[in-house]
Order: C-alpha cells, then structure tokens, then sequence
C-alpha cells in the first residue's frame, strides 16, 4: 500500500518523478528531472485529472489502484493532449475500458490523431460543470497554454484548480510535492525556465487565460509539473502576470559566442564596466555552453540584454545565430540592447547582430562595437561604453 498524498479529502496526487529523461521534448535539459502530475478525485464517480508520459504508467496505474483498490475510474479529465500528460490514456482505457474521457471540442480530434481515440470521448463547453458526486469540476479553456486545447480543470469545493501546463515547473519533486514542503527558489526558477521556453510566446494568450479566471476564488494551483501551489499562490500569480507582460527586474545578461576568447574577453570588459556603475545582477554566459533554454530564462528575468559574436565564414557564430532564431520565434518585449564582437578579416557577426536589433525592435543603447582581430587597451573604452550606457538605462 502506497502511502497517500492528499491535497484534501479525497484528492490525492498521483503523479510520477522522472530523473532519466536526459531532455525535455528531446530539446531542453532537466538535470534536476521534472516530475508529471496527475490527480485523483475519489467520489461516487472516481474521477483522474490528467495522466503522465507513458514509461511511467505503471507506477501512475499502481498509484491510483492504490487508493481505488478494485474500483473503476469513471471518468478521465484531459486537460491538454501533449504526450507528457496525455501518453498514458490508451493503458489506462486497458485497465478501465467503461472510462469517459473529458476534454472539449478541440482535444477531441487530437486524441484520435495521437491514438486513435474516438469512443469514450465527451467535450465540454466553456464553463460547463461536471459532478463526481460531492465534488464538481468546471472547465475553463485557456488556449495557447500551452497548446490550442489546453484547458484548466477547477473544483469547486476546495476551489482547486488543475492548471496543467501553467505554473508549471522542470525538476523532480523530491519528496516535498507541496511549495511549503520545498524551496521555494529553487523552483522559481526552473518555472521561469519552464515558462519562457515553452509558453513565453504566449502572453497574450497567458494574460487572457488570467483574466478569464480573474473572479475565480483559488486555494490551490495543482500543475501538472513541479510543486503544487498552496502557500504562494499569489506570489506564483504575480510572477505568470510579470512574465507574460515581459516585465523585467534590473539587471544585465551578456551572452558571446566565442572560437578563441577575444570576444569572450570583451565581454569580460562590458560586464566590469556594468559593474562599476553599480548594477549588482550581471550574468555573463558563453552561448556554446549554457543551453539556450536557460540562456532564454535568464533574457526573461533581466532588463539588459548585451550580446557579442566572433564572425564565422562571413556570418554570425552559428551558436549565437541559434539564439537569435529562438528568440526572434519567442520575441520577448521591452527589452535594451547591446551588440560587440570580433572578426578575423570581412567580418559578419556584428552585421548579423545589427539586424537582429532590426527584427526584434529592442532599444538599442549604444552604438555596436567590432573590433578586428583582438582588442586593445585602446578599444576598451568603446567598450565599456556600452556597460556604461546599459547600466544608466535598465536601473529601475
Ligand atoms: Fe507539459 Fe505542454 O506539456
């Protein structure tokens, strides 16, 4: 017999912690691992809010059976139809072949494209309800958050919502499954990172789902990764409303791309000169080895953006060009720029920086830098000309 973990009466998490998957949708990396959450309602009509990604039905199956012994699940609430929520729903079906599965209109068809799935099916329509017996589920589409389907699940009783994708979070729950129970920092963090790369593009979408559920009372925000929200709440809110408006903190990130460390070493000079003007947050990253969902993070917690490129046969680092992509598909908002770099002979890097700035419409605080060949002391003051101006700018 499993031990519960109850989030009320008869409202018990049975989620999975996953600590082998290398990478996130094969893209992002998780060292700390990601957990995919799911819920049981245990009521007249045994309900299951979500499943998990499919190596780990077994123990999601074991987890529910746990608690319901030989009884049946009636009812299935898919909230979003990616295949980290949605993997197990066929090896579920298996097991309780009476099952309803409950979406709306649009999760419908992606269930019969991903799995062939067309039986059991019933779609909600926006705000309609569903009762378990003493409990009543209402269903909020949100879409975009993280897909067109996505929707919010809330109970009303405890007034409960199962958020799925939003207030999400990468790591593991280690022991602690509840905020209060975890540091709190920790997975702030992993949350932004979660939230930049994988629903940043949507904040407008974001900031429609928040003020759909404006009125609704929440005592807890169950997602469908990381820690389950009870004691910051608010605080988790404010940072989604943050995010979503691309509002930014003071601060600076210099990302280079670099083959032989002159544009590495002129970046070290725009950090120190950032830092004699006394901005106390400064991260500077080398783009060939921080994976660019933390680099991405880290452009959606700070104000200051200042990014150097070496040339490389006539155009941008490819590194650096990969991030430039990414952010040119994701476009956060209201951001200052900086631009430097270095080339060998016909250059390239800082061309292809400039037009970034173009496409990307961020202020641009000073003019950009090339140097040819390896800076000089004599170069460094049109260096530090840029930390100097990016410190006066993003100081809130
Ligand atoms: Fe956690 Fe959009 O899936």
């Amino acid at each position: 017999m499993l031990k519960k973990v109850a989030l009320s009466d008869n409202i018990f998490w049975v989620g999975v912690n996953d600590r082998h998957t290398e990478r996130f949708e094969n893209y992002m990396p998780i060292p700390h691992g990601v957990s995919y959450n799911a819920y049981l309602i245990e009521d007249e009509k045994n309900t299951v809010i979500d499943t998990v990604e499919v190596g780990f039905v077994e123990e999601y199956i074991l987890k529910i059976k746990s608690i319901l012994g030989e009884k049946q699940v009636d009812y299935l609430i898919v909230n979003h139809v990616e295949p980290d929520h949605s993997g197990s729903i066929k090896r579920l079906l298996c097991e309780y072949p009476q099952m309803r599965i409950v979406g709306n209109a649009k999760t419908i068809p992606m269930l019969q494209g991903f799995y062939g799935i067309g039986d059991h099916c019933i779609a909600m329509e926006e705000g309609a309800t569903l009762s378990t017996g003493k409990h009543t589920l209402q269903f909020f589409t949100v879409p975009m958050v993280h897909w067109p389907e996505s929707m919010v699940t809330y109970e009303t009783s405890q007034q409960i919502l199962f958020s799925n994708d939003a207030f999400g979070s990468f790591g593991a729950l280690d022991g602690g499954v509840f905020d209060d129970e975890t540091r709190f920092e920790f997975y702030e963090e992993e949350m932004r990172r979660y939230y930049s790369n994988i629903v940043g593009k949507y904040g407008v979408q974001v900031q429609k789902a928040m003020a759909k559920l404006n009125g609704v009372s929440i005592n807890t925000i169950a997602p469908s990764h990381g820690p389950v929200w009870r004691e910051n709440i608010a605080k988790v809110i404010q940072l989604y409303d943050r995010w979503s408006k691309c509002e930014a903190e003071e601060g600076v990130v210099i990302i280079y791309g670099t083959m032989y460390g002159n544009t590495a070493r002129m970046a070290d000079v725009i950090a120190r000169s950032v830092a004699e003007e006394g901005i106390r947050n400064i991260r500077v990253f080398d783009v060939s080895k921080t994976h660019s969902s933390y680099l991405i993070s880290e452009i959606w917690k700070y104000k200051g953006v200042i990014l150097g490129s070496c040339a490389y046969n006539g155009v941008i680092y490819p590194p650096m060009g990969s991030l430039l992509k990414q952010l040119l598909l994701l476009m956060p908002k209201n951001r200052l720029l900086g631009l430097f770099g270095s080339m060998s002979w016909g250059g390239g890097g800082v061309r292809n920086l400039d037009e970034f700035a173009e496409n990307i419409k961020w202020e641009v605080v000073a003019p950009s830098v090339e140097i040819k060949h390896a800076a000089q002391s004599e170069d460094e003051e049109r260096l530090a000309e840029i930390g100097k101006a990016m410190a006066g700018a993003v100081r809130l």
